[in-house]
């Protein structure tokens, strides 16, 4: 039986060309055995007929935010309680600006403003129109308000350009639908992330760093929102773009990172420490350019206080995981960190080699815990992640549960 049986979904269509998609859309969600009622802007009138709707989803179609028989039947009170979950498919830039501003103009904005169940949006426009700064923000918006984007997808536009902008495919609305009805293993948990490397400045144009790309990190924050967490990212300088849901503090130096993640980490039930950060920066940073007077140079290095160690040591730790780099002993320097730092588990990785480790699109773990170890095979980062965030939920839970 699928995931969307029973449930009542509300689908608010807004004009644009893939309106005639939601009709395909509303008949898959009617076959998974859910209960679809329409709200239509008045452009999407422009697109299809609410007449097909009616007939696809059984249902009369709702148009008027101030017709005065709709208002004692279904207002839009009423019609925002009823639903489970309401999924705006198509998205025009124009409703996401509409959204993010609170507008109630129309029946939908007004149904969304009154609305206290999540709000799914598909968006659909031409791709320049996507990534005009002012979308972006709009996206951004709506998902720092907890709104979730499914999409868009890439490729061929009804404008006959190509780009990002498409909306997702029926299927894939269904599929991602049906995900979010899953109670994940984090349900209602707050996870904080670190990730990707630091910065140390030796003068105002050179820095000390290493190979992190941040990917492990930001594949650990992604699959913690898909396990059904709320996650803070604290982020070192990367070229990857955040999870849209994710809370993202971008920090540079170790110190930076220090403060951020231990100011942090108390209102947080995990703590998952996948930055590569720095264990020495300079001990001073020269104000002016260093000039190339000298033959050699020597740059005297203090150590970096440890995060994962002060994040295990507060009086209300968060269930606390470290990574461990190691090019050799990997499972015997793993279980020193383990143990040397208080942590509840440890993900170790071989670094330095071909496959995994820094840079690369896969990786393999170790994970060790007190009383349990397990292997994780090569794999994608997003792979290992989901893996990863199983094991930690489960240890998560029992540690909990005792
Ligand atoms: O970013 P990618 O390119 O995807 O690469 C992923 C990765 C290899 C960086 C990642 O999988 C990983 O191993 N991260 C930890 C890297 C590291 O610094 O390992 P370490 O063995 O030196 O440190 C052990 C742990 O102490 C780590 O959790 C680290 O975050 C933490 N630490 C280190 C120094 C410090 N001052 N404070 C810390 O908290």
């Amino acid at each position: 039986m699928s995931r969307l049986a029973e449930k009542r979904i509300l689908l608010g269509v807004t004009g644009g060309i893939a309106a005639y998609k939601a009709c395909g859309l509303t008949r898959q969600l009617i076959q998974a055995g859910a209960c679809v009622r329409v709200v239509m802007t008045r452009a999407a009138q422009s697109f299809v007929a609410p007449l097909s709707f009616q007939a696809l989803s059984g249902n009369p179609v709702h148009l008027d935010l101030l017709d005065t028989a709709e208002e004692s039947a279904m207002g839009h009170i009423r019609l925002a309680r009823w639903a489970d979950l309401i999924l705006i498919a198509p998205a025009t830039a124009d409703f996401m600006a509409k959204l993010r501003a609170g507008l109630a103009d129309e029946l939908l904005g007004a149904v969304c403003l009154a609305a206290e169940v999540p709000i799914l949006v598909a968006p659909s426009m031409n791709r320049a129109m996507w990534s005009n700064p002012a979308t972006q923000d709009n996206a951004s918006c709506l998902a720092a308000r907890g709104i979730r984007l499914l999409g868009p997808a890439e490729g061929g536009q009804a404008c006959g350009e190509s780009g990002y902008g498409r909306m997702l495919e029926p299927a894939e609305i269904c599929r991602a639908m049906e995900k979010f009805f899953v109670q994940g293993s984090l349900a209602g948990r707050t996870v904080l992330v670190s990730a990707g490397p630091t910065r140390e400045a030796i003068d105002p144009v050179r820095y000390l760093t290493n190979r992190s790309s941040g990917k492990m990190g930001y594949a650990m924050a992604q699959a913690a929102i898909d396990a059904g967490a709320k996650v803070t990212l604290v982020s070192g300088p990367v070229a990857l773009d955040p999870p849209m849901e994710a809370q993202v503090v971008r920090v540079e130096s170790a110190a930076e990172m220090f403060k951020a993640v231990v100011g942090l980490a108390t209102r947080h039930d995990i703590y998952i420490g996948t930055a590569a950060v720095a264990d020495y920066t300079p001990a001073t940073v020269a104000e002016e350019k260093i000039k190339k007077h000298e033959a050699a140079l020597v740059i005297r290095l203090t150590r970096t206080r440890d995060i994962l160690t002060a994040v295990a040591s507060l009086p209300n730790k968060p269930f606390t995981v470290g990574f461990a780099a190691e090019t050799g002993n990997l499972e015997s320097y793993a279980r020193e960190k383990l143990e040397g730092k208080g942590l509840d588990m440890i993900a170790a990785n071989r670094v330095g080699q071909a496959q995994g480790g820094f840079d690369t699109h896969e990786n393999a773990l170790w994970v060790c815990w007190n009383g349990g170890v397990k292997n994780l095979p090569m794999a994608s980062k997003q792979d290992i992640a989901i893996q990863l965030i199983e094991l930690i939920s489960e240890n998560y839970r029992a540690k909990n549960s005792t």
